[in-house]
C-alpha cells in the first residue's frame, strides 16, 4: 500500500514549480500526529488525563492533552523551517518563530491541536485540525496579523487526524481529499481512502439538539423536516452527534450527512473557530463535493477579523446544506442582520 509520505512526494511532482517546502511541512505534521497518537492511545495509564490547570483565552480549562498536542505539532513545525508562524486554540497569541531559518518560511499554520477534548476520559475520538496559509508579508519581514487572517479560499494545504477506533490523517492540497489510516505494527499512515467524495445528500444530522430552544428559525424548522415520516425521503433521518468536531464531520463526509453548530441566541455567532475549525473543515468539505455556510455565507469567503473569532457553521453533503440555506433565507432574515451586526465581513 501507498504511504503517506509516498503520496505527499508523488503530489509534489503535480506542481511543476514545487520547491518540497509543503512536503516537508506535510511530513512534519505526519510525525507529530504519530507522537499524539501514541500520547491518546495511553490515556488512561499514564498521567496525562485531566486538566492541566489553566485556562485558554476563550476561558476553556485546558486540558493536559490540549497542551501536549499543541507542544508537539509546534515543536515538529518550528524544527523545519517552512513555517514562520502559528495560531492555536491554545495560544492567546500567535506564535512567531524568530529562528534564522523559520523567519523565511514561507507559510503560516492555523490548528486546533486537540479538538474534542472534553471526550478524553471516555474514550471517545478526538482531532486535530489544521490548515495552512502562504504568508502575506515577505519572507524575512516581520510576520504579521494579517498573514493569518486570510479567508478560507486562500488556503493552500488543510486536513484533520481522527484519533479513533483507528487513527487517520486526511487532507488536501486543493486537488481533492485523501485518507491515511495508521499501521500501528509498522509505524504507517498508509493510504486507505483515496479521492473522498462526500455524497451529495445522506440521512444523518449532528447537532447539539439540547440548544433547540435559542435556535434560528430556519434551523428549527430544518431540523423539523429532518424528522418529518417520509421513507421516500430516507426520512426521518438518523440523529448522531459525538461532540467533537472532527469525528463527526469525518462520519458525515464518508457516508452523506450535516453537522450544524449555529449561532443561536446565546451566542450569536456559536461557539467553533472560524481560522481554525470552521475554514479547514470547508475547504475539504469543499474538496470532496460538499459545502459550508453561516446560514448566509460561504465559510471560505469569510474574512477574519480575529485569530478566535467564532462562527456559526453549518457543512457536509452539498443538498443537505442548502436546505438549511433555504430555510434561513425564508425564516431567519433576523439572522443575518445578527451576523453582520456581530461583525462578519463576507467576500
Ligand atoms: P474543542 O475541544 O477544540 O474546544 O472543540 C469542541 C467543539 C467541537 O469539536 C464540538 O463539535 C463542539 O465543540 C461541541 O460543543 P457542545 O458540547 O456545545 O455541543
Ligand atoms: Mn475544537
Ligand atoms: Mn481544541
Amino acid at each position: 500500500m501507498k504511504t503517506l509520505i509516498e503520496f505527499i512526494n508523488e503530489k509534489q511532482h503535480d506542481f511543476p514549480f514545487a520547491t518540497g517546502e509543503l512536503t516537508r511541512l506535510l511530513h512534519d505534521i505526519g510525525i507529530a500526529a504519530k507522537i499524539v497518537h501514541r500520547e491518546i492511545n495511553m490515556a488512561g495509564l499514564t498521567e496525562n488525563m485531566g486538566y492541566q490547570g489553566g485556562d485558554n483565552v476563550q476561558g476553556e480549562r485546558q486540558k493536559k492533552l490540549d497542551v501536549f498536542a499543541n507542544q508537539h505539532f509546534i515543536r515538529a513545525l518550528q524544527m523545519g523551517s517552512q513555517v514562520c508562524a502559528i495560531a492555536s486554540e491554545e495560544n492567546e497569541k500567535m506564535v512567531v518563530f524568530d529562528n534564522p531559518n523559520s523567519k523565511i518560511g514561507k507559510y503560516v499554520v492555523a490548528m486546533d491541536p486537540l479538538d474534542g477534548s472534553s471526550n478524553i476520559e471516555v474514550n471517545i475520538p478526538v482531532g486535530t485540525i489544521f490548515s495552512i496559509y502562504r504568508r502575506k508579508t515577505n519572507q524575512g519581514d516581520p510576520v504579521s496579523d494579517k498573514d493569518l487572517l486570510q479567508p478560507g479560499k486562500e488556503i493552500v494545504a488543510a486536513g484533520y487526524i481522527l484519533y479513533g477506533s483507528s487513527t487517520m490523517l486526511v487532507y488536501s492540497t486543493g486537488n481533492g481529499v485523501n485518507g491515511f489510516t495508521y499501521d500501528n505494527s509498522v509505524g504507517l499512515f498508509l493510504l486507505s481512502h483515496p479521492d473522498v467524495k462526500i455524497p451529495a445528500k445522506g440521512n444523518i444530522y449532528s447537532i447539539n439538539e439540547a440548544n433547540y430552544i435559542y435556535f434560528p428559525e430556519g434551523i428549527k424548522k430544518y431540523i423539523k423536516y429532518c424528522q418529518v415520516d417520509d421513507p421516500s425521503t430516507d426520512r426521518p433521518y438518523k440523529s448522531r452527534y459525538v461532540g467533537s468536531l472532527v469525528s463527526d464531520f469525518h462520519r458525515n463526509m464518508v457516508v452523506g450527512g450535516i453537522y450544524m453548530y449555529p449561532g443561536n441566541l446565546k451566542n450569536p455567532v456559536g461557539k467553533l473557530r472560524l481560522l481554525y475549525e470552521c475554514q479547514p473543515i470547508a475547504f475539504l468539505a469543499k474538496q470532496a463535493g460538499g459545502k459550508a455556510t453561516d446560514g448566509f455565507h460561504d465559510i471560505l469567503n469569510i474574512v477574519p477579523q480575529s485569530i478566535h473569532q467564532r462562527s456559526s457553521f453549518i457543512v457536509g453533503s452539498e443538498e443537505m446544506v442548502t436546505k438549511v440555506e433555504d430555510y434561513m433565507e425564508e425564516y431567519s432574515q433576523d439572522f443575518r442582520e445578527t451576523l453582520e451586526h456581530e461583525g462578519v465581513i463576507a467576500l
